[in-house]
């Protein structure tokens, strides 16, 4: 079982590039079982969900074959498979997605229902709520979610949850959407750089979307769309987790593609804390030298502070000159790093969806466990500036979400290699 053995210490200084968002990948790849004709698709990052998603399409009837780094040349050959299996699903929560577009264009769609996973409840029910209010009927049958529609129809559709907006709930929607008879809004639809360049892939393929990185999305559907060409945009939940790599190491990195753009919330919060992190020519630089403020941080759907980087900032946090305040609003049980994190020497107290961050003098190398994708970025994080050596276990769960984390680390100066198991 893979581990990461880390010695914490070096200053990371240098270059990386980041790679194609695995979030914005995921439901496109879903998106070309609504196209006629081949789509071609260029910086799609080379991760475990990436390559979980192509053996679904293909189990699905497409063809998906990598035909050099980062592109997939996509094309569907049999419509018969409509059913996403528990044991598909189960490796991968995002495989929902394939429920809008399997029912527009098959006109029915059986998607295991996801469980829930380390972070929380992973309820589908908007998703559900969104594909009946465009016509769908819709049964629960052996733990799958059962959807026919002979045709879908337009309609005015609310997506907002306790928790705000759905991410993969508005891409499935819209996915749904793009083939329906007439006119679809939602409101409150997520606003994610991801849902964008989503809906910008349908529209070169012949969808016509307006208003979409804003709440209310507008949906004229279609009769058919054909495979384009198209480029992933950059990962900007890796760059941001790298940009704290930079910080917590004190060193000066420069992050090749990433888009400031689309991170504002996270540098609002970073330059607060003390890091200096500006606009570079092609892409965003970070770097920090001195002693870390403290803050307080709420995750919310974008564009506020995102969850995918609550553990990692957390992990800078426990070095920070003084108390700070994390409020997690978005998966509110996404703390089992916490506990990995005070194994380090950390002063971390959880009360309810808030933890206390105590910053401490210095983190303390130990063997930690991984739980779930961005819960090891942070712990890799720690590890990088603890005293001496840590040893993150299942590193599995990071390679979900992070091209070769460890090259990358390695090329710009951390000690950190990939270990078959504990030594
Ligand atoms: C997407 O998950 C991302 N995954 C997650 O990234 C990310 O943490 C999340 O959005 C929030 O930004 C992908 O894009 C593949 P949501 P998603 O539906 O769409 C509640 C990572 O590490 N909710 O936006 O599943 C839900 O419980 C992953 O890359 C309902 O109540 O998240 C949560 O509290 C982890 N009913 C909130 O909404 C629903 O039907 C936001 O969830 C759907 C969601």
């Amino acid at each position: 079982m893979d581990c990461f053995e880390i010695n914490g210490g070096p200053r990371l200084r240098g270059t990386v590039n980041i790679s194609g968002s695995k979030n914005a990948a995921l439901p496109i790849l879903a998106a070309t079982i609504l196209c006629e004709g081949e789509t071609v698709l260029h910086r799609v990052p080379d991760l475990a969900d990436v390559r979980q998603m192509t053996h679904l399409l293909e189990k699905l009837g497409l063809s998906v074959e990598r035909t050099g780094p980062g592109t997939l040349r996509i094309r569907v050959e049999d419509e018969m498979n409509c059913h996403a299996e528990y044991k598909e699903v189960s490796k991968m929560r995002a495989s929902v997605c394939v429920m809008g577009p399997l029912l527009a264009k098959r006109k029915q769609a059986q998607v295991a229902m996801p469980g829930g996973c380390s972070i929380g409840d992973r309820p589908v029910d908007l998703h559900i709520q969104g594909m009946t209010a465009l016509g769908a009927d819709f049964e629960l049958t052996n733990g799958d979610m059962l959807l026919k529609a002979k045709k879908l129809k337009g309609a005015e559709i609310f997506l907002g949850g306790a928790f705000g907006s759905t991410v993969t709930g508005t891409a499935n929607v819209m996915m749904a959407a793009v083939l329906a008879d007439g006119r679809t809004i939602i409101e409150s639809a997520a606003c994610e750089p991801e849902i964008v360049d989503l809906s910008e892939f349908l529209n070169k393929c012949g969808a016509n979307i307006k208003g979409y990185g804003t709440p209310r999305i507008t949906i004229e559907g279609t009769g058919s769309l054909t495979g384009c060409e198209h480029t992933i945009l950059p990962d900007r939940i890796e760059a941001g987790t790298f940009a704290i790599a930079a910080a917590i190491t004190n060193g000066d990195l420069s992050l090749k593609c990433a888009r400031l753009e689309h991170m504002l919330a996270v540098v609002d919060r970073l330059r607060k804390i003390g890091v200096i992190i500006e606009r570079a020519e092609d892409g965003v630089a970070v770097s920090s030298a001195r002693r870390l403020e403290p803050i307080d941080i709420t995750t919310q759907p974008y564009p506020g502070f995102p969850t995918d980087l609550q553990a990692q900032v957390m992990a800078l946090l426990c070095l920070a000159d003084g108390n700070s305040v994390l409020c997690e609003k978005v998966f509110p049980d996404r703390f089992l790093h916490v506990a990995e994190l005070n194994r380090m020497g950390a002063r971390l107290r959880k009360e309810g969806p808030t933890v206390i961050v105590q910053g401490v003098k210095r983190l303390v190398g130990a063997p930690v466990m991984a739980s779930d994708l961005r819960a090891s970025a942070g712990l890799v994080l720690a590890g990088l500036v603890a005293r001496g050596r840590t040893v993150v276990r299942r590193a599995y769960h990071i390679d979900r979400g992070y091209e070769r984390i460890e090259e990358k680390l390695s090329a710009v100066g951390a000690d950190v290699r990939r270990v078959d198991e504990e030594l």
